[in-house]
């Protein structure tokens, strides 16, 4: 639980940030401040100490407290990729367990898997809902719920389509075992041993491993962190190969964290539709925008059904249900197949507690707060990462989620800097895993849904001074 006054240092910090309070700027007296966070004078002193300590205000004699004024350092994003133009098999995923693995481990910062931690999560409502749906629902939650899966959760993931821009029925949707499947059973409908799938550079490693057991091989696309994919690298690239699928996470993709533009998104899906390439699509973030308004999915722009779509609950309900889904479109009847040769049904009651959390659980009102504390979140570990990390260090700015991706000086080996932080007991994700050809060699990603408080900012400050180590030629900033 992060103490109040924490709290508090964390809100006015964020004030600064945004402008609100400008360098110079005396900050309002104590006494206003006590009044206006119904808190008492002493907590607002302790918050002002922490923001003195972090160089964010300093105290004048007695005139008060005011934002320093010294130039905060400019935050430099990640540059374009430029991955090997080259299909090749995917190798180096065998970390990856190891990672997943740490991110239940009670004593490991965990900065790592990109899973909330559970206090980000609507448990309290979810866990009504599955006492509900077990009381209920007599006992039909003991059945298998064969494909496409149960009517009152596809329903509901109609609706939500709509908003996505996408005018769907409960029947165009097949329910799976989370997004990981629904890509799985995409490739595997469109693409055999031996296909090149086109992806953005640097991609979530789950994709990989997907390409990798499928026997397919990955084309490393170049991508923008703010923009996404190259279309014209893109282009080139399907001039040169025999790509058969491209794989996309067009809204705030991990690890990038980027918001396709719409615009962007049209022409994507019009050149892919014009070359007859089947898209999968994998929106697993689209609920978590920092915007007021939810980003479209390219099924949107998809005028000759080249698009199937893929998500999931596991970022934004909870990863242990399992429960995703997609929306094939003409590859529906093969799909729904695959998924039931695979493993025959999603658990009933996972579906069922979904549809009622979706009905009942006050999720819109929900993802509003979330995705207010995830952009906090980031707000304040950039600001940390520019205080603890070496000179050079470049950080993406995402649009939505919770993760970071990190650009540290060349020399810095991410290998080495996992392993080092590993016996720290602090778990991050190292940029190697996000290629096919193990690029990314002095990349982290960091994930910012942790609470925040002296563990996560020790951790950070730990990781700066490993990362340091691991970088001899200058000193300390
Ligand atoms: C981009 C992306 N797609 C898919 C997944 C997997 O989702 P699920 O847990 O629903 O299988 C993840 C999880 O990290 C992800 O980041």
């Amino acid at each position: 639980m992060t103490s109040l006054y924490r709290k508090i240092a964390n809100d006015l910090a964020l004030h600064i940030e945004q402008g609100i309070y400008k360098p110079g700027d005396r900050l309002p007296g104590v006494r206003q401040l006590s009044r206006e966070f119904s808190v008492s004078i002493s907590t607002i002193l302790l918050a002002h100490q922490l923001l003195e300590d972090r160089g964010a205000i300093k105290a004048k004699p007695r005139s008060g407290f005011y934002i320093s004024t010294h130039v905060q350092p400019k935050i430099n994003i990640p540059r374009v990729s430029r991955p090997s133009s080259r299909p090749v098999l995917v190798k180096g995923q065998e970390l990856v367990l190891n990672l997943v693995k740490a991110s239940n481990h009670p004593d490991i910062l965990q900065l790592g898997a990109a899973v909330p931690h559970h206090s980000f999560l609507p448990t309290k409502a979810i866990q009504r809902s599955i006492s509900k749906v077990a009381r209920q629902q007599a006992l039909d939650y003991a059945a298998y719920e064969f494909p496409p899966g149960h009517l009152s959760l596809r329903t509901q993931i109609a609706k939500r389509m709509l908003m996505a821009g996408v005018q769907c029925l409960a029947d165009d949707i097949i329910i799976t075992n989370g997004c990981q499947e629904s890509l799985t059973l995409s490739l595997q409908t469109i693409a055999k041993p031996g296909d090149i799938i086109a992806i953005e550079s640097p991609a979530f490693y789950g994709l990989l491993q997907v390409i990798d057991a499928l026997g397919m091989k990955a084309l490393e696309i170049p991508t923008d962190p703010e923009r996404g994919i190259s279309l014209s690298a893109l282009e080139l690239a399907i001039e040169k190969w025999n790509i058969r699928s491209v794989v996309i996470v067009p809204n705030f993709s991990n690890p990038l964290g980027y918001c396709m533009p719409e615009k962007r998104k049209k022409k994507l899906v019009k050149i892919l539709s014009a070359y007859n390439i089947p898209i999968i699509e994998d929106d697993v973030y689209g609920d978590l925008g920092f915007d007021q308004v939810r980003p479209s999915v390219l099924k949107k722009y998809d005028r000759s059904d080249t698009v199937i779509s893929c998500s999931s609950f596991s970022k934004t309900i909870l990863p242990g249900l399992r429960v995703g889904w997609i929306v094939p479109g003409r590859y529906y009847n093969q799909i729904e197949f695959k998924k039931y040769v695979t493993n025959l049904a999603t658990p009933t009651l996972s579906q069922m507690a979904i549809a009622d959390f979706l009905v009942h659980g006050g999720y819109e009102r929900y993802l509003r707060q979330v995705r207010e504390t995830y952009k906090n979140h980031i707000a304040i570990v950039t600001q940390a990462i520019v205080k603890y990390f070496p000179q050079g260090t470049r950080i993406t700015q995402p649009k939505g989620a919770f993760v970071l991706w990190i650009e540290l000086p060349k020399s810095i080996d991410a290998m080495a800097l996992y392993e080092s932080a590993l016996k720290e007991n602090i778990s991050i994700a190292p940029g190697p895993i996000f290629s096919a050809s193990q690029k990314y060699r002095n990349f982290i990603r960091i994930s910012c849904a942790q609470p925040w408080g002296d563990k996560l900012d020790s951790g950070l400050l730990t990781l700066g001074r490993l990362a340091y180590a691991l970088y001899p030629s200058t000193g300390r900033r």
